[in-house]
Order: C-alpha cells, then structure tokens, then sequence
C-alpha cells in the first residue's frame, strides 16, 4: 500500500469518529448535480471504493480516469475526494484563493503524529520567510559554497586511512550517496559541534564521526516514518520512536544549536522567528527536528538515483562528464582525476545536460501529492473548456507521478530515463504539450502553490554539486553493469522521493 493512500485512509478514519452518522446518511443519499464532476460511489455504502484504494492506489486511480475522464469523484470512506487528472488545469488549482481550496489538515496531523506538534500557518511562515530569504537567489550561492567544502571533507576524509577507504567500497551506492549528502547537508546547515574542535581548530574526523552516527540514528527513524506518520505503530515501534526522537532532541536543542559554529543563515534565521513569535525552547526543536527530516529524506535518495541511472547510461554519463568538464575548463580550472581541489560556482557554469539529468531524475522518481479541501463551492474550468463545481466540504487531490510524471500523451516512453529529454536538439529547453496546450508545470516534483517545496532550489544545487564531485574527481562504474537498476517501493509514494528495494546494495569499485 502506498504512503498517500494509507495517510488519506487514516486521516478520512479520524474525521469520521465524530461526524459518522451525518455523513453516512450524506454516503447513501449523494447524487451528482448538474454541473459536478463524475460521481463514483462503488458498491458499498459509505466504504465506496475504499479497498481498491488501499490495494493499489496507482492502479485504481488508472482505472477510474480511463472509466470517467479527466475529473472524477469518488466515494473512499465517507469523504468524496475530486481527482484531477488534467495538468493543465492544475495551475489554476494552485492559484485559487485559501478561502476556495486550502491546505493544512492533512499535512498537520502527519507532523503531529510524527513530530508530536500542532503545525499553524505561523510555522509555515516562518519556513517561508527563512527560505525565501536564504535558500534562494545570491544567498544560496553561499550556502553552496559551503556545501560543496562540507562534501570535499567527507570524500577526503573518507578516502583517507585505509580502513575507511576499504569500508566505503563496501557501502552500497544507495547508503554511500545518501551517507555523503546527509553529512555534508547537515554540517551545512546546523553547524559544527565546538567540542569536537581541537585546539580551537577543525579536526574533520571528529565532526564526522559524530554526523555518522546521526546519519545511522536518521536511517532507523525514516524507516520508522511511514507507520509513525500514520500513527500506526505498535508498541516496540513506539519506544523506539521515541528513544530516537530524545537524542534528536538532545542534538537540536536550542542550548546546542547556539553553541555551534558555523550554523546556516537559514537555522539562524528560523531559530531567531520562532523564539520571536514566543515558542518555548521545547517547540523550536520540535520544530527543527521536522526541518532536519524535510531537508533530508528525499535529497540523499534523489542523488542516489542520479548516480544511478547515470551509470546504469554510458552515453548519459559520458555526455554530463563532458559538459562538466568543459564548464570547469572555461572557468579556468584543469580537471584532474582524484584532484577535489576544483571550485564549483554553479552560478557561473552552463550544465544544459546536467540540468535535464537532473529533472529527468525527479521525473521518475518523485511521488509527492497535494491535497485540498474545498471550503467553498467552487467552480473548475478544465482545459477542454467544460465547467465544473466541487462541493464545499469535498478533497481535491493531485498525484503529478500518474497524471504528469508518466503520462504517455506528455512523455515518449515515460518509464524510460532519457538523460536530454527536457533539451531541444539546439539545447534551448523544450517546451511539453498535451492536446495541443502548452503545460505550464511539466515536472511537480516539490509539490505545488502554497505548499511548494522551500528547499526546492537548494535540493536540486545539491544534486547538482554531488553530481559534478563525482563525476570529476572518481572513475566510477558498476560491479555487475547487466543488473537491472531496483525497482521503486511504492510503499512510500506520497512522501517524496522514492527509496529502492533492497537488492542492489552492492559494493563498487572507484
Ligand atoms: C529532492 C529533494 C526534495 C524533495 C523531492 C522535496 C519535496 C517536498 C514536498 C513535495 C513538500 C511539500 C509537502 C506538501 O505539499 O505539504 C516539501 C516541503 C518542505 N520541504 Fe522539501 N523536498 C526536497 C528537499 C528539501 C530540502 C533540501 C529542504 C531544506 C533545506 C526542504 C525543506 C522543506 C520544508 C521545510 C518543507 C515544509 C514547508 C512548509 O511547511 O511550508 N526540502 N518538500
Ligand atoms: C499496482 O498496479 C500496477 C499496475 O498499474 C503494478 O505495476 C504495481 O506493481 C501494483 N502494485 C502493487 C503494490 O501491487
Ligand atoms: C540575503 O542575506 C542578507 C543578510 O542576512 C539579507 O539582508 C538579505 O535580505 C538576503 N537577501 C534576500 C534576497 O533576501
Ligand atoms: C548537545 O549535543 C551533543 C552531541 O552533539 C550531545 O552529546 C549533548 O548531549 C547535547 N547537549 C545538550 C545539553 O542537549
Ligand atoms: C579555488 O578558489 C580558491 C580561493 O577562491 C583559490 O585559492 C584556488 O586557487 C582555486 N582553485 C582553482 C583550481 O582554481
Ligand atoms: C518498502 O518500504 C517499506 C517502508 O519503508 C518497508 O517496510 C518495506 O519492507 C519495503 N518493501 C520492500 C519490498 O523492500
């Protein structure tokens, strides 16, 4: 079962304690309007089609758009959820007033459940502000400049003895670029620990060794996210939970976090709003455990599947190899094997390819939903021009991964990675239609309108850099170049970036 569909299942369970009668009676009686969307109500009453959903969410949801169209209603337990399955009507979804479609409600009880706080439109806000003003534009160039120094500490650190150079051979691809992004991001963006500096200098090893073991505490508690998100987990889960949630709590108390050195604008800015709006100690590092996990969970795996299907494509590395090189070269800089010692400004470097690898990647493998209540009556012009009403008290969700991602009428082979897709042939970037209408979101991989993605910007840079430090400083290729890349866990399909099935953790060489 996937994530989104065991999440609306749990959620649509928890409204219906209190209001089970009224909307049973609604569940039987519903007849569709002139005017509303298709209406589905399965066979059985008030449940509809709520099995099928659990069962296969993507194959039901195929199933019912081939039946009814581009838009449809269907009855999943008790609560008529509006799927729109036209992208190009889902701009103007993303734009209709909070009065009309809002969000929140869904969101909120997963972080209640998984962080043990109320989220408000406060700490949406102070996301808001923070990001627009650190993880964007000329002040992302910093942070990218101290990404990409945290990301040569850990490669020389790890090429370092001959211990560590023997252990990384053996991590898998997956752990090995989800253990690099996760250090150097998080060294990044909350600093260094001053008791880990010897002699009032750096010592790598220290601070690395620490971030270790925090990235093997995150492994076990994004394991436990799923079933911790929907409040379904037993008791062992439960203790387990809670232990890791203490130590995380430990390292991101506000006493810790400002006795660090280095922290990123981006912390200090959202320690600085939320201690202004007068959160207790408590809730701040609540609140910035949920930032660590935001900033985490999808971005090691997302630079996983990069390398992946770049090496999985020889003519696709080949060619991102060559257009890294030449930008380097055109700053100036000679690209030496092992070297690590080039700058990367990706401000200032042309990676036409790269950029649509990059894209290509999210494509594939992004599996975020947006989720709405209608809180008005609401009329819906479609791009084919019919007109419809969503009801007031209904959801309206978007699944881009069915609808956009891999709809053949917008992408050739949709399940196939083209490294150049997004490239006219002239390298201007393409432009994607469907029936003929120019598609103003063609990828949605960080979600859409007002619950976009703040970290979008600094997710893809990091990519980017992880990309290029491969590429150039390492000869890479894989252990057995005839094993198929893993398929994805559709399990987690609604939290972001998919994770592969564990079959292809294998060593590999440099
Ligand atoms: C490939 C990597 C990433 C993907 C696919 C991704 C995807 C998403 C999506 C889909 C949402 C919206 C969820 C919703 O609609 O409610 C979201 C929210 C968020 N993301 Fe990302 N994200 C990524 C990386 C990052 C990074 C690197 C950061 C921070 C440095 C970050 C910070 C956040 C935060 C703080 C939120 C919550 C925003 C709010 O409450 O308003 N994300 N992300
Ligand atoms: C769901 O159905 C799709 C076909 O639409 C299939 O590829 C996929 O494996 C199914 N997933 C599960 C978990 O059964
Ligand atoms: C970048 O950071 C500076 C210094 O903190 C801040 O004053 C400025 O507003 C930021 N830039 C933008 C575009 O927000
Ligand atoms: C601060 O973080 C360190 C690890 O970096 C941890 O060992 C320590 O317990 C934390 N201290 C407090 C007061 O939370
Ligand atoms: C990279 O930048 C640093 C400082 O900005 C400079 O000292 C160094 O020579 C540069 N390296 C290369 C290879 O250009
Ligand atoms: C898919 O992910 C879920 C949740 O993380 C996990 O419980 C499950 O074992 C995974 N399935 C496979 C086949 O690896």
């Amino acid at each position: 079962m996937s994530f989104w569909a065991a999440a609306l299942f749990a959620f649509l369970a928890l409204l219906l304690t209190s209001v089970l009668g009224g909307l049973y009676t609604i569940g039987v009686f519903r007849k569709r309007a002139p005017n509303e969307p298709p209406l589905d109500k399965g066979f059985i009453p008030w449940l509809g089609y709520g099995m099928n959903f659990k069962k296969n969410s993507t194959e039901f949801l195929k199933r019912m758009w081939k039946r009814h169209g581009d838009i449809f209603t269907v009855l999943v337990g008790g609560n008529y959820l509006h799927f729109v399955m036209d992208p190009c009507t889902y701009r103007q979804i993303m734009r209709e007033s909070k009065e009309k479609i809002d969000f929140n409600t869904f969101g909120s009880i997963i972080v209640l459940n998984a962080f043990g706080f109320p989220t408000t439109d406060i700490h949406h806000k102070i996301v808001q502000i923070a990001s627009n003003k650190y993880l964007s534009g000329k002040n992302l160039t910093a942070l990218n400049q101290v990404m990409i120094e945290k990301l040569k500490t850990v490669f020389i650190q790890r090429q370092g003895s001959g211990e560590e150079k023997k252990s990384w051979q053996q991590d898998g691809l997956f752990r090995f670029s989800y253990k690099t992004i996760f250090q150097a991001s998080f060294l990044s963006l909350f600093g260094m620990d001053p008791e880990k500096r010897v002699e009032g200098k750096e010592n790598p090893k220290n601070y690395l060794t620490q971030c270790e073991e925090l990235y093997e505490a995150f492994q076990k508690f994004d394991r436990l996210f799923p079933q911790m998100a929907l409040g379904m987990l037993d008791s062992i889960g439960k203790e387990k939970s809670n232990k890791l949630k203490n130590y995380f709590w430990d390292i991101l108390s506000i006493k810790n976090i400002s006795q660090k050195y280095e922290v990123s604008r981006w912390v200090t800015e959202l320690v600085q709003q939320m201690a202004d709006v007068g959160m207790t100690e408590k809730m701040q590092t609540q609140f910035l455990l949920l930032l660590l996990w935001a900033s985490q969970a999808n971005t090691g795996p997302a630079a996983f599947w990069i390398l992946a299907y770049l090496l999985k494509h020889p003519e696709a590395l080949k060619a991102v190899k060559e257009e890294v090189e030449k930008a380097l070269r055109e700053t100036g800089q000679e690209v030496k094997p092992g070297g690590l010692s080039i700058n990367v400004s990706l401000h200032t470097m042309k990676t036409p390819l790269l950029d649509s690898a990059v894209e290509e990647t999210l494509r594939l493998t992004a599996g975020s939903i947006v989720f709405r209540s209608v809180m008005q009556d609401t009329d819906l012009k479609m791009a084919d021009g019919k007109e419809y009403t969503l009801r007031k008290g209904d959801r309206l969700l978007l699944f881009p991964f069915v609808a956009l991602h891999t709809n053949p009428e917008i992408y050739s082979d949709p399940h196939t990675f083209k490294y150049d897709r997004f490239l006219n042939p002239d390298g201007t970037k393409k432009e994607f239609y469907k029936n003929g209408k120019k598609l103003k979101y063609y990828t949605l991989p960080f979600g859409g309108g007002t619950t976009m993605c703040p970290g979008r910007f600094f997710a893809v840079n990091e990519m980017k850099m992880f990309v290029i430090m491969m590429l150039t400083c390492f000869e890479m290729e894989l252990v057995n170049a005839e094993e198929e890349l893993p398929p994805v866990n559709e399990s987690r399909y609604g939290l972001g970036i998919a994770q592969p099935e564990p079959c292809w953790i294998r060593p590999w060489p440099i």
